[in-house]
């Protein structure tokens, strides 16, 4: 077992070719611990030359990976997953002073990491293609097989999670990767990537360069040699990788947010339903691309839901991630000045503040949980993702009006409907516009589901099988079993 108290290094370098290699320029800046607003370490912030490094180290490493036998590679994936587990406490606390998230919560996304590591590397023997039957002449067949170099460029508010959501299936598959963990929250990943060097992937087959979207994170998305792209971050960062992405013909898997509804009716067990919905909001402080952002609720019942909502949320304590406190700090600064700029947007458009609303007055990102009523669906403050601990309550009238508002957004991630009702729960289901549906629940998919948006909220499916469609690329093969020659046209 590892101790939880593994001290920080004061400066990281670059991982490129399974060594810590400094940058080409030396430049550096720091990550802090959103409690404090005190700095954790140096880490580097990597150039296009810099990632060129790390693609070449990868694109060399892709060969020998790839014809690894896939029973050896699933054993060493499984490896990392055991090593994640046994440096649990250790990757909870890092995760939690360099993110802000109570440790309770920053251990369940290393048990998480550890799972997708698991889970993935039981696949790794049973990737098969299909024969096809052509009749007797012929004999076709398709096999999987990986891209080659996957980029995957994470966010701050999973960071080991989301590094394991992406590298294990991605590794699993035979590709090799170049990760880059969002400037916020670099340190998880600096230390994942070490302990999957002592599973034994081999040299370049991982390489982590930290660093800023711009120039890090561009030059990485637009580098020719990179055959596929998975991001999970915000929509316009996404628009940009795509269009990057478009010039090399590049397929990408975005994973870009949600403004998420949670429909309640009045047949709903009300106390299970604040109870799902508030730790649905203010989990991560909100932090949460699958959060439950905007309650829409049935009118005959908004006072009561209210009054529970806001009982929960009144009585969440807030500290330190490292205290364990129900909520933590927001993860930087910046995102601080966002959340609280729509706490003001929401006054001004007239919502009311049932509960929360402020920033705490000591040091720290910490704004209280809050809960607006008095919203209207088209108002920026239930249309946007705000990505803190803010929620937002509309009334309707029936059923139709509950469908319609769920469905009047741009994104379209996740969905949630609270009803003992199972037909009006299945009806729900079919026609809400997201790529999970939680029924009198919240957060119900695990790493075997698949995970991923309708329309703004992205392209393609993390999590469970459907993953590997990112990390694999059919070929089909056709075998003459005949003399002959010459009798097949294209289009035929
Ligand atoms: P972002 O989408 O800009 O950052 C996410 C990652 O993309 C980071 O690693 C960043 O360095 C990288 N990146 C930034 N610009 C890039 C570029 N041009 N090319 C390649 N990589 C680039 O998100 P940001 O600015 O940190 O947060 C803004 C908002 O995005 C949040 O308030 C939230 O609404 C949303 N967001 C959604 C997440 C989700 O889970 N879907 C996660 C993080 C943010
Ligand atoms: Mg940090």
């Amino acid at each position: 077992m590892s101790t939880p108290n593994q001290p920080i290094k004061d400066v990281y370098d670059l991982h490129i070719g399974g060594e810590w290699v400094s940058s080409t320029d030396n430049e550096r800046f720091d990550t802090v611990n959103p409690a404090t607003e005190k700095p954790l370490a140096k880490v580097t912030a990597a150039k296009a030359a810099d990632v060129d490094r790390a693609v070449q180290a990868a694109r060399a490493a892709f060969p020998t990976w790839r014809d690894t036998s896939p029973d050896e590679r699933g054993r060493i994936i499984y490896r990392i997953g055991q090593l994640v587990r046994e440096h649990r406490d250790e990757l909870a606390l890092l995760e939690s002073r360099d993110q802000g998230k109570p440790i309770s919560q920053a251990e369940s996304d290393i048990e998480g990491a550890a799972r997708y590591f698991e889970y993935y590397a039981g696949a790794a023997d049973k990737l098969e293609g299909t024969s096809v039957p052509v009749g007797p002449d012929q004999v076709d067949f398709t096999v999987r097989e990986p891209y080659g170099v996957s980029a995957q460029i994470t966010p701050w508010n999973f960071p080991a999670n989301l590094f394991a959501r992406g590298v294990a299936p991605a590794l699993v598959a035979g590709n090799t990767t170049v990760v880059k963990p969002a400037e916020q929250t670099p340190l998880s990943s600096l230390r994942l990537v070490e302990l999957c060097a002592e599973a034994g992937v081999p040299d370049g087959a991982i390489n982590v360069i930290t660093g800023f979207g711009d120039p890090a994170g561009e030059a990485l998305s637009s580098h020719p040699d990179v055959d596929t792209i998975t991001f999970t971050g915000s929509v316009t960062t996404g628009q940009t990788i795509m269009k990057q992405a478009a010039d090399n013909i590049t397929p990408v898997t975005l994973e870009l947010g949600g403004k998420n509804p949670a429909i309640v009716f009045p047949d709903a067990d009300l106390e299970q339903a604040a109870d799902w919905i508030t730790k649905a909001i203010f989990t991560n402080a909100g932090q949460v691309c699958s959060a439950a952002d905007r309650v829409l609720v049935h009118k005959e019942i908004h006072d009561e839901l209210v009054e529970r909502l806001v009982d929960h949320a009144s009585s969440y304590d807030v500290g330190p991630g490292s205290d364990d406190p129900d909520m933590g700090p927001l993860a930087s600064e910046e995102q601080l000045g966002k959340v609280t700029q729509y706490i003001e947007l929401g006054r001004k458009s007239n919502a009311t503040i049932a509960t929360g609303g402020n920033t705490l007055d000591r040091e720290g990102y910490f704004v209280e949980p809050t809960v607006f009523t008095d919203v209207e669906n088209n108002m920026r403050i239930a249309q946007e993702e705000i990505f803190g601990p803010v929620l937002t309550v509309i009334p309707f009238a029936d059923k139709s009006e509950a469908l319609e508002l769920a469905n009047d957004i741009d994104y379209g991630l996740v969905a949630g409907v609270f009803t003992s009702n199972v037909s009006r729960a299945h009806r729900f289901a079919q026609r809400l516009e997201a790529g999970n549906v939680y029924i009198n629940k919240w957060f119900g998919d695990t790493n075997q589901t698949p995970f991923g948006g309708y329309k703004a909220s992205g392209i393609g499916r993390e999590k469970g099988l459907e993953a590997f469609d990112s990390y694999l690329q059919t070929k089909n093969i056709a075998v003459n079993l005949t003399d002959d020659s010459g009798g097949d046209l294209p289009g035929a």
